[in-house]
């Protein structure tokens, strides 16, 4: 059936205390009207309108690959007023389902079910049984069962607060209908709001049966009205994420302690501990272990690596059977071969660094390319930056290089050269060649070195 989407995001989002349109805030990672977006794309809407109300230059910015209609909702006059701004746009052929950019969890699975059941009618409204109903629209039925119409929590009586099924506010009707019930919606409420739940009640005045879906999980239909409620959807999501990968043969050290902004394609038998965050896409060999404290963005790391406690890897590729860490960092644009070994307290940026090759210790390696076999020492630094531009250092094939050396760009290293420790090399060095900068070491004897007064520190 060929479906428009109007997503509803116009509201500030006051309890929010935000600067940010409360649609923009994230969960895992990814803007929530970004999340329910993606579920309409999922669900093969033909087209998608957003209604926006406040900072729409900043939310469209944010959501530039978006290829949606952007609906201007001047002033918020109410649900039923928000999908009127939207309702003369869309296609008369089409059937409307209408989304709220703040609730974000909402499954294609039980859309899919809203908009199936809405086929012999042309209207389906998915409601949910709470065992707590405060705030929502309850959902008034008669005797068999029918529904007769949505009342307001401000608007309803005693026994209607009793009842127990809510409206979530996601309906599928058939734009003919919908516009022409829009049309007759007045402000004649508590809210004083154009509410778009009214037209349930016209449709049951005018014999059209409204046929009911219930969400496969509460937590599909809870908004976020402020930040307790989005870190409740977020600790959902991220366990539903966690299970999933669990399922998929994954061992977490602790579902709860593990946050997955993005995707993440893992082999068999990775192994995460504690307080592991991935984002952006990120794909994991067979046989992976991933120490505690990790943050991993747009990574793949190849079979057998070992990624110790503390690593921070960005844009990069990690071999098979690497070593890294414990406190490396891997930023973008690096690739490293098979079996390299990258150690503490050492920087990678935009470099290659051939098989087998090691830095074990406190470095910094910058716009290099290092070949295999190569031995890094302590303390071995790039100086790939003269304060205008960056420099290429090009090191060779079983390139021994001693500890506390700068290598000062550009320069190349040719293979099998050695740097004896302390070096300064600042041109190239001839293939086998040993290279070193005189510092002899001097000796002053009996030196009468300062003592401390009595009493100071
Ligand atoms: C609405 C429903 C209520 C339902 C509840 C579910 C109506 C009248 N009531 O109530 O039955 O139980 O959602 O959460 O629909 N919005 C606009 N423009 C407006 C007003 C709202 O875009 O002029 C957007 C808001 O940003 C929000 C959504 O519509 O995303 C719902 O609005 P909100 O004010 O939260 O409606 P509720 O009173 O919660
Ligand atoms: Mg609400």
């Amino acid at each position: 059936m060929p479906l428009s989407a109007v997503i509803l995001a116009a509201g500030k989002g006051k309890r929010m205390r935000s600067s940010l349109p409360k649609v923009m805030h994230t969960l895992a990672g990814k803007t929530l009207l970004a999340h329910v977006y993606d579920t309409a794309n999922l669900l093969s809407c033909d087209d998608i309108y957003i209604v926006y109300g406040h900072e729409g230059d900043q939310l469209r910015a944010a959501h530039g690959a978006f290829n949606a209609h952007w609906v201007r909702q001047e002033r918020q006059l109410g649900t039923g007023h928000a999908v009127l701004q939207a309702i003369d746009s869309i296609t008369a052929s089409h059937h409307v389902i209408v989304l709220y950019g703040d609730v974000p969890l909402i499954t294609v699975h039980t859309l899919t079910t809203l908009v199936e059941q809405a086929a012999d009618t042309g209207f389906s409204l998915l409601t949910a049984h709470l065992d707590d109903p405060a705030g929502y629209g309850r959902i008034v039925r008669d005797d068999a069962g029918n529904i007769l119409r949505i009342v307001e929590e401000r608007d309803a009586n005693e026994p209607e607060k009793r009842l127990r099924e809510i409206n979530t506010g996601m309906m599928v009707v058939r734009v003919g209908m919908l516009k022409k019930w829009l049309g007759m919606l007045t402000d004649d409420n508590a809210q004083q709001e154009y509410l778009l739940t009214d037209i349930v009640g016209h449709a049951v005045s005018e014999g059209v049966g409204v046929n009911t879906v219930q969400p496969a999980s509460v937590m599909e239909i809870k908004g976020v009205n402020d930040r307790v409620q989005l870190a409740e959807l977020e600790r959902h999501y991220q366990l539903v994420q966690a299970r999933q990968l669990m399922s998929q043969g994954v061992t977490l050290a602790d579902p709860a302690r593990f946050d997955l902004r993005g995707a993440l394609e893992a082999g068999e038998d990775v192994f995460i501990d504690i307080n592991v965050v991935i984002e952006g896409e990120v794909s994991i060999g067979n046989q992976v272990s991933i120490g505690p404290n990790c943050v991993i963005r747009d990574t793949r790391i190849g079979d057998g690596a070992n990624i110790l406690a503390n690593c921070v890897i960005d844009n990069a590729d990690i071999g098979a059977r690497n070593r890294i860490g414990p406190f490396a960092r891997i930023r973008p644009g690096s690739s490293l071969d098979e079996d390299v070994h990258i150690g503490n307290f050492v920087e990678i940026k935009q470099s290659e660094i051939g098989k087998s090759s090691k830095a074990n210790h406190l470095s910094y390696i910058g716009d290099s390319e290092v070949g295999e076999r190569v031995n890094v020492g302590a303390g071995t630094i790039t100086c790939n930056y003269d304060g205008v531009e960056k420099h290429k250092t090009i090191i060779g094939n079983d390139v021994f290089i001693g500890s506390n050396t700068e290598i000062i760009a550009p320069l190349k290293i040719n293979d099998g050269a050695t740097i004896a420790a302390g070096a300064t090399i600042s041109r190239d060095v001839e293939s086998g060649a040993l290279s070193m900068s005189k510092r002899e070491t001097k000796v002053v004897k009996d030196w009468p070195r300062g003592r401390k007064k009595k009493g100071s520190e």
